[in-house]
C-alpha cells in the first residue's frame, strides 16, 4: 500500500464495562490506546449493571480520546476514519459509542463504520508482530459468547460450533460466585484455580463423547455446586485453610474440564476443516492453562496456534481501530446514521471481497 492511501482510525469499544479507545494507523500500525475498567462501579452489585455501565462511559470516551491522540504525533485533524463497537453488547452502552463516534466522524467529514465486537477479538492477534495468516480456525470465548468460526478471511465466516446454554466466560463468572469470589470472576477463579489440586476432582467434559462442535458449560457449573454442597457442607464444620483448599480444588476441576473441552473441540474443528492455524480470542483467552494446553495439543496436530497480547485479549479499544480499518482500508463505511445491535450473528457480516 502506498503512503498516500494510509488510514488512520480511531477505535472506540464500549460495548460492556470496559471504555476503550486506540489509533491504528494502516502503515505504522498501532500508535496509541487507551483503557478504563469499570470494575469498581459494579463491584459491590457482584455484576455489571447496564445503566451505571452507560452513563460511566458517557463520562470517560472523550477523556480518553483526548488521552489517546496525545500518544500519536496529530490530533483529531490527522484521523481518517473512526470505527466503534455497534454490537453485540449492553444496547445502552453501546449507544455512547456508536453517537460519539459517529457525531466526530461527521464533524471531522470522515467514513465511520460500526465493528462486530468479536471480528474484534477475532482479528486482535494481527496487532502482533506475529500474524496468523488467512484461513483459519478461530475459538471465540468471550462473557457472551463461545463460538468455533472457520474463518476464510475478514468478513468471510462460517460458524462451525457454539455454546447452546451459556458462554464459557459466562460459566467462569457464574461458578466463581458460587465459590465466593469477587466480580470480574473468570480471572479471580483462574487465580483461586492455581492452588488448586488437579488430582482431587473429575469433572465432565460436556457433549465430548460425541460428534459436533457445539459446546454446553452450564452443568459444570451445577457440578461445582454440587461438589461444594457436599465438600464444604457447614455440619463438615473444616478448617478454614482446608475450606479454602477445597475451594481451590473446585475451581481447578471446573478450570480443568472447561479448558480440556475447549482443547478437544478445537482440535476436531482443526482436523475437519483440514486447517493449519488456529486463533484463540476474547477474554478467556487470557486464561494461561487455556493457552498453554491448546499450545502442547496444537503442536502435536502440526497447527500453528495464536492468541492476542495479554492486553488485547479482553475488551479494548485496539482491536476495534484495527478491525475498522480493515474495513475503511476496503472501502466500507456508512450512511449517515447508526444503530447498535445487542445480538449480531456474525455469519451476517459483509465479506470484504
Ligand atoms: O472479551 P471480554 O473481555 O468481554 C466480553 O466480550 O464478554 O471477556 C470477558 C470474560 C469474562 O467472562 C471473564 O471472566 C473472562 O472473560 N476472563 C477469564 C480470564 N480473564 C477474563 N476467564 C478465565 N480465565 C481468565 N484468566
Ligand atoms: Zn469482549
Amino acid at each position: 500500500m502506498s503512503e498516500e492511501c494510509a488510514l488512520r482510525v480511531l477505535g472506540i469499544e464500549t460495548s460492556c464495562d470496559e471504555t476503550g479507545v486506540a489509533v491504528y494507523d494502516s502503515e505504522q500500525g498501532l500508535l496509541g490506546h487507551s483503557l478504563y475498567s469499570q470494575i469498581k462501579l459494579h463491584a459491590d452489585f457482584g455484576g455489571v449493571v447496564p445503566e451505571l455501565a452507560s452513563r460511566d462511559h458517557v463520562r470517560k470516551t472523550l477523556p480518553l480520546i483526548t488521552d489517546t491522540l496525545k500518544q500519536t504525533d496529530g490530533g483529531l485533524e490527522q484521523l481518517d476514519g473512526i470505527a466503534y463497537t455497534a454490537g453485540p453488547g449492553l444496547v445502552g452502552a453501546l449507544l455512547v459509542g456508536a453517537a460519539i463516534g459517529r457525531s466526530l466522524a461527521w464533524t471531522l467529514d470522515i467514513p465511520a463504520v460500526g465493528v462486530h465486537h468479536m471480528e474484534g477479538h477475532m482479528l486482535a492477534p494481527m496487532l502482533d508482530e506475529r500474524k496468523p495468516e488467512f484461513p483459519f480456525v478461530a475459538l471465540l470465548v468471550s462473557g457472551g459468547h463461545s463460538q468455533l468460526v472457520e474463518v476464510e478471511a475478514v468478513g468471510h465466516y462460517r460458524l462451525l460450533g457454539e455454546s447452546i446454554d451459556d458462554a464459557a466466560g459466562e460459566a467462569f463468572d457464574k461458578t466463581a460466585k458460587l465459590l465466593g469470589l469477587p466480580y470480574p470472576g473468570g480471572p479471580e477463579l483462574a487465580r483461586l484455580a492455581e492452588q488448586g489440586n488437579p488430582e482431587r476432582f473429575s469433572f465432565p467434559r460436556p457433549m465430548t463423547d460425541r460428534p459436533g462442535l457445539d459446546f454446553s458449560f452450564s452443568g459444570l457449573k451445577t457440578f461445582a455446586l454440587n461438589t461444594m454442597q457436599q465438600e464444604l457442607a457447614p455440619e463438615l464444620n473444616l478448617e478454614p485453610e482446608i475450606a479454602q483448599q477445597t475451594r481451590a480444588d473446585i475451581a481447578r476441576a471446573f478450570e480443568d474440564a472447561v479448558v480440556d473441552t475447549m482443547v478437544i473441540k478445537c482440535r476436531r474443528a482443526v482436523r475437519e476443516t483440514n486447517c493449519q492455524t488456529l486463533v484463540l480470542a476474547g477474554g478467556v483467552a487470557a486464561n494461561r492453562h487455556l493457552r498453554q494446553r491448546m499450545q502442547l495439543s496444537m503442536e502435536k496436530e502440526g497447527v500453528e496456534l495464536f492468541y492476542p497480547n495479554m492486553q488485547f485479549c479482553t475488551d479494548n479499544g485496539a482491536m476495534i481501530a484495527y478491525a475498522g480499518c480493515q474495513r475503511l482500508v476496503a472501502g466500507q463505511s456508512e450512511e449517515l446514521q447508526f444503530g447498535a445491535r445487542p445480538r449480531w450473528p456474525l455469519e451476517e457480516l459483509t465479506a470484504l471481497d
